[in-house]
């Protein structure tokens, strides 16, 4: 009787499982609530009964009862980055030379750089305290990811302690969660037989196997690991990236035996040769080549430029290459309108993936490589970028096509006129944009789609798709939509529509609502102005601190007050392009009420400021003349460091000059208006820091 009960239990566990990742992972639910909540009422009283029968993962266990199905969030203490990219010999020698500027090295000091193969897989980070695995965390969007331990800690590379005394308080231990190729065709070949999900790739193979509900599934999964880098450390055991690999090793991660230390340009892209020839015969996959500055105190100075450090650079292997028939060209409409040729294509295995659609830029691109229908294409796919057509076969062509004619109006059901955008000189430029704006249906949808999607409100079960059809049944139109959508859902009823259990009308509400709150950077770069990407929003954010003052600086903008643009031209980052485009999306009576209701409809926090309290936080400073002691950029990265923002010219708001030698017209009107102006060596000391 008692084996009965546990063999019930284990059963039920298996099946609200499977049904939860019908649910939440798949979309497509296979049996009601009540029948989901029956299992579930039938295991809770099964381990009511037999409490031994209760296990740490069974779906009962999960805070809050109902099954979350999803992962906790867990905050990066120190964000996640992500890498440059190079293609060319050019690229690797101007990030070198890039290196030597910033740190004012003179051309004969060697500069060492490692270099390691760019394994494809999924970044992950391991927190080690006192030596003890606490904690695994996904990428996400670099700044919060998701909490896996429980999964991290079936993965046989991954020591639950780590090797040696002494271990630093703090360890995060990042790298790559990878699956071999080898293995993966294995597992592809069990899943198929036994009728389950097949995958595309390794890479997919092994973000689905890490992502799953059930730690056993992951343990059933031949998961690798492979370090290469760190987050928060509360000492750093080395002070070199070649050593801090051989560290991680020490502690027993493992490392990638083909990384080498290089000491020249020539000898990266040698590495880079080698490891391209090599790159067949590996068992696992790789897109390229990745190299580090080695010395650490040196990385620290270069720093960051948005999300990718200055010290390192990932140099791509070239794209992959098939060649396939055209069969149609469609036109995308995207948000700001720009209407994007997309080439309909016979399906074709791409290095390993196949593609059916493939970007053709824009009207000009199409005309140059004199594209027709009906004709055969090569395509290329380099890493996760967009496909794209790169020419024709001519000797394929078929008798008879004619040039492709690029539609003069935009296929939303307005059919607009298709205008060309003019660059500053007044040229006609590449892009051709649909002149309906919010008009235009498509680009509303795009405009909505942008404003849920991860890096904006970021509104988990508001998909693309339940998007689209929102839109289309007309309950959403604008982004406040969204907020008033539980209020209305008297008449909308949403559950009793096809695809809506109750319980999932209830975790959208949740999911609305868990979003009403916002900080002012994502609030600014969900709106989806042009040229008004995240660095920009961030920008903006930290310059207005508050949104009524960014609102009301639009405003004026808008009316065409030059105080607000120069308030603007002196923010850092903001510069003409920007401006003309908040200029022109605030003109817009209907913009401008678009963010009005929706500021009705959300709370937005402050812009954070800066972390570190330091002399010159919150100040603006204008850098000028010859510096000595470091580069322009450094000593700009480093008061932004500091939590100062630089401008580019000298106005009663500036706090303060830095004059280097042979300072001129700025270092005048400084001293004309009254600002404080400091030498480099003053500025300096204030800062306590010399680089
Ligand atoms: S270093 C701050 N090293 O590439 C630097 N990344 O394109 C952070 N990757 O997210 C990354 N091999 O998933 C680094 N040897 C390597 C790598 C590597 C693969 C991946 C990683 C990262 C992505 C960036």
């Amino acid at each position: 009787m008692k084996h009965d009960a546990a063999a019930r239990a284990a059963k039920l566990r298996s099946q609200i499982a499977h049904h939860n990742r019908l649910y939440y992972e798949l979309d497509r639910p296979e049996i009601s609530d009540a029948d989901y909540d029956a299992l579930m009422g039938e295991l809770r009283e099964l381990e009511r009964a037999q409490p031994q029968l209760i296990t740490p993962d069974s779906p009962t266990q999960r805070v809050g009862g109902a099954p979350s199905g999803k992962f906790p969030k867990v905050r990066h203490r120190v964000p996640m980055l992500s890498l440059a990219n190079g293609f060319s010999t050019e690229d690797v020698a101007a990030f070198i030379d890039r290196v030597r500027r910033f740190l004012k090295l003179d051309a004969a000091e060697p500069i060492e750089l490692t270099a390691e193969p760019k394994i494809d897989g999924l970044s992950l980070s391991l927190r080690y305290e006192r030596g003890v695995l606490v904690r695994g965390a996904t990428r996400g969007d670099g700044t919060e990811g998701e909490d896996v331990t429980a999964n991290v800690r079936r993965v046989e590379d991954i020591p639950a302690r780590m090797h040696g005394h002494g271990a630093p308080q703090v360890c995060e231990i990042r790298g790559e969660v990878y699956m071999t190729r080898s293995a993966f065709l294995k597992l592809n070949e069990e899943q198929s037989s036994a009728g389950r999900t097949v995958f595309a790739n390794p890479r997919n193979s092994a973000a689905g196997s890490l992502r799953q509900l059930d730690p056993e599934v992951t343990a059933s999964r031949p998961l690798r690991f492979l370090a290469y880098a760190w987050g928060e450390m509360s000492e750093l055991p080395a002070a070199t990236q070649w050593d801090m690999l051989r560290w991680l090793q020490a502690r027993g991660f493992p490392g990638n035996p083909l990384s080498r230390l290089c000491c020249s340009l020539d000898e990266l892209l040698a590495f880079h040769r080698e490891i391209e020839l090599e790159r067949a015969t590996l068992d696992y996959d790789i897109d390229g080549v990745v190299y580090k500055v080695n010395r650490l105190d040196w990385q620290r100075r270069l720093g960051f430029v948005g999300r990718d450090p200055r010290w390192a650079l990932a140099h791509k292997f070239p794209a992959q290459k098939a060649t396939t028939l055209l069969n149609a060209i469609e036109l995308q409409v995207g948000r700001t309108g720009a209407l994007t040729p997309v080439a309909k294509l016979a399906p074709v295995n791409v290095g390993g993936v196949v593609v059916s659609n493939a970007t053709l830029h824009n009207e000009d691109y199409i005309r140059e490589l004199d594209v027709r229908i009906g004709d055969t294409v090569t395509v290329q796919r380099a890493g996760d970028v967009i496909p794209q057509v790169l020419g024709v076969v001519p000797e394929r062509r078929p008798p008879h096509s004619h040039p492709f004619q690029f539609p003069k109006t935009c296929p939303c059901p307005l059919s607009t006129p298709v205008v060309r955008d003019l660059t500053a000189t007044g040229k006609e430029g590449a892009i051709s944009r649909c002149s309906g704006e919010l008009a235009c249906p498509y680009q509303r949808v795009e405009h909505l789609r942008h404003f849920v999607s991860r890096r904006a409100f970021d509104i988990e079960g508001l998909g693309e798709e339940r998007i689209n059809l929102f839109f289309e049944r007309g309950w959403i139109a604008e982004p406040a939509d969204i907020f008033t959508l539980p209020r209305r859902d008297d008449t909308i009823q949403l559950s009793r529509h096809e695809g809506f259990g109750e319980l999932s009308v209830r975790n959208l509400f949740a999911a609305i609502e868990a979003r009403r709150t916002v900080p002012l950077e994502r609030f600014i770069y969900s709106l989806g102005i042009r040229h008004v990407g995240e660095t920009t929003a961030r920008s903006l954010a930290r310059g207005y601190g508050a949104f009524h003052a960014f609102r009301e600086a639009c405003r004026r903008l808008a009316q065409g007050e030059a105080e607000a643009r120069q308030e603007l031209d002196a923010m850092d980052q903001i510069g003409d392009a920007v401006i003309e485009s908040l200029t022109a999306y605030f003109s817009e009576p209907h913009n401008a009420g678009m963010v009005d209701r929706l500021a009705r409809e959300v709370r937005i926090l402050e812009a954070e400021r800066p972390a570190t309290k330091s002399p010159i936080s919150g100040k603006t400073i204008v850098f000028t003349g010859r510096l000595e002691r470091m580069t322009r950029d450094e000593a700009k990265a480093m008061a932004e460091r500091l939590g100062a923002s630089v401008s580019g010219s000298v106005s009663k708001k500036t706090s303060m000059v830095v004059a280097g030698a042979e300072a001129g017209s700025k270092l005048k009107k400084a001293e004309e208006l009254g600002v404080r102006v400091l030498d480099e060596g003053a500025f300096l000391d204030l800062v306590n820091d010399r680089g």
